[in-house]
């Protein structure tokens, strides 16, 4: 993992170098409406308040749990006993990217969305209730972090979850056989290089023209960065938004030659 300075100053490079998140500068109209619909849709729709207000319960919680450690992803807590509220404060995506994710759902409606990497279930919550008819389905290896997904999930009356046990690399590929499309993923586990990449191939198998692919933490480590360069460099991936904090990918033909965009988010 990259330190904290590492990563101020690789985002203010990002910063200059990307094009303004108004959509000025962007010729693709896909692109331009990405921006335009999505990333800079202002509107405060009401689950953002359901599920923050449980983010907000989860930060107070000061139960220790038992978290089993799958290695990189978990860097600020090595520990195996850990405070619900210090795994809400360090292992979660902020309300920015939730809801960033919950707009891109909402909008291209994918009916089958594989997360992986559920922790305490707030990012599930927005893909899920961004499109109630769609199956979400989220992996998670930690038992007791799980329950207390199930728990947010409950809480959310969100029934269209199902929460898939046990270690990834062990689980995803069956529940990637079991299935007839990935219309989104959200890979958001194992920080590794080469698990990155085992999961990304395991889910491409399903993707069709339509889908999207979204990838967590990409300038987090080198071996992140890595595996964000080989997935631009794929010649299935059609194009590549990079916002810094994830990175997005398109398998739609919109363009004569690949692009990878950087936008500012
Ligand atoms: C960064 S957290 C996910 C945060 C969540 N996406 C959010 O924004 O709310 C990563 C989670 O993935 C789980 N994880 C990591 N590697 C895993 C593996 N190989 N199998 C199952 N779960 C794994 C960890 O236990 C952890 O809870």
């Amino acid at each position: 993992m990259y330190s904290s300075t590492q990563i101020i100053i690789k985002y203010f490079r990002y910063y200059f170098k990307a094009l303004n998140g108004k959509g000025h500068g962007i010729h693709s109209p896909f692109v331009y409406e990405w921006v335009d619909k999505i990333q800079n849709d202002k509107t405060h729709y009401e689950e953002y308040h359901k599920i923050e207000s449980q983010r907000s319960n989860l930060l107070k919680n000061k139960n220790v749990i038992e978290v089993r450690d799958f290695g990189a992803g978990s860097t600020q807590m090595k520990s195996s006993s850990r405070k619900i509220s210090d795994i809400a404060r360090n292992s979660l995506k902020s309300p920015k990217y939730g809801q960033l994710l919950f707009r891109i759902v909402r909008r291209f409606k994918p009916r089958i969305i594989f997360d992986l990497g559920t922790s305490l279930g707030i990012t599930t919550a927005y893909l899920a209730s961004a499109n109630p008819g769609a199956k979400i389905i989220t992996f998670e290896g930690a038992d007791e972090v799980a329950g207390i997904a199930k728990d947010q999930f409950g809480k959310l009356s969100l029934n269209n979850i199902v929460l898939v046990p046990g270690n990834m690399d062990q689980t995803l590929g069956k529940m990637v056989s079991e299935t007839d499309i990935i219309d989104f993923a959200f890979i958001d586990g194992n920080h590794r290089k080469e698990a990155v990449l085992s999961y990304f191939n395991l889910l491409m198998e399903k993707c069709g023209p339509a889908s999207i692919i979204v990838l967590d933490d990409i300038h987090w480590s080198r071996e992140m960065e890595e595996a964000w360069v080989n997935i631009k460099g794929d010649g299935r991936v059609k194009f590549t938004i990079d916002l810094f904090f994830i990175g997005i990918v398109f398998f739609r033909e919109e363009f004569l030659v690949k692009q990878d965009f950087v936008i500012r988010f």
